[in-house]
């Protein structure tokens, strides 16, 4: 059997979840179960102890957050709950064009966090503008040029900070995501998809470079890269 070779992004690789006529209990089950995945691997609550808990206390008014691509909302959802437990108002709003993406996030829509079917084009249409803008696991499933529609928008839409979360493509963390996503993977798209994200995910430089010198690339946790970028809106 041939090694697999991570030394270069899989580009070509489609994940399950994009095709429009997959199995729809499948990818609502992955979209539902992505809150416990995200909880463990998207290293979100650190991002937030680190960075967004002081963003979001310095106005004199609510924030105003969007996740653009917020699938199934879980990302958006935790944020809210970490920050309603520092007494901190933020108006939270997720917005994703896929309509079955949106029907999932709207079972975590409550009080102070909206979700929209919209695509980015479609907010800035509307006249849309956020203090912040961020997105999980976005940037790895866009081919060069809609990175650039897509990172771009994403500024467009901030008047202040811009970050989007990724994977960041390895051999150790190809090898653990296959053993631990295992026991949560049934009936979902977890297993197949997750490898395949890996596949298709950037290391740190190639990010850097896609994303040019507006943007600045870490790693705030293991096998993940976070890219802030500054709002243009
Ligand atoms: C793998 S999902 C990630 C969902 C969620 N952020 C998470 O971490 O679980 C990628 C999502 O990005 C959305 N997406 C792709 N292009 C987009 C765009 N231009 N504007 C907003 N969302 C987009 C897709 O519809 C999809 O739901």
């Amino acid at each position: 059997m041939s090694r697999l070779d991570l030394s270069t992004r899989d580009e070509q690789l489609r994940e399950l979840m994009d095709d429009p006529d997959c199995d729809p209990q499948r990818l609502q089950a992955t979209l539902r179960r992505f809150g416990l995945v995200n909880r463990l691997i998207s290293g979100w609550d650190l991002i937030y102890r680190r960075r967004l808990r002081s963003l979001l206390t310095s106005f004199d008014r609510p924030a105003r957050v969007l996740d653009l691509g917020s699938g199934g909302g879980d990302v958006l959802t935790r944020l809210a709950q970490l920050a309603a437990a520092d007494g901190i108002t933020v108006e939270w709003t997720g917005a994703d064009p896929d309509p079955r993406a949106h029907e999932s996030a709207l079972r975590r829509a409550q009080p102070g966090i909206t979700f929209r079917c919209a695509d980015a084009e479609e907010l800035i249409s509307g006249g849309e503008s956020f203090d912040l803008v961020l997105s999980n696991h976005v940037l790895h499933h866009l081919d060069a040029d809609e990175l650039r529609q897509f990172t771009a928008a994403s500024q467009q839409l901030s008047s202040g900070t811009v970050l989007h979360a990724d994977i960041a493509r390895g051999r150790l963390a190809y090898g653990l995501y296959a053993v631990a996503i295992t026991p949560v993977a049934p009936g979902t798209f977890l297993r197949t998809d997750g490898l395949r994200s890996i596949r298709r995910s950037y290391q740190r430089a190639e990010l850097a470079a896609a994303l040019g010198p507006d943007w600045e690339v870490s790693s705030p946790a293991p096998f993940r890269l976070l890219a802030q970028g500054p709002g243009r809106g």
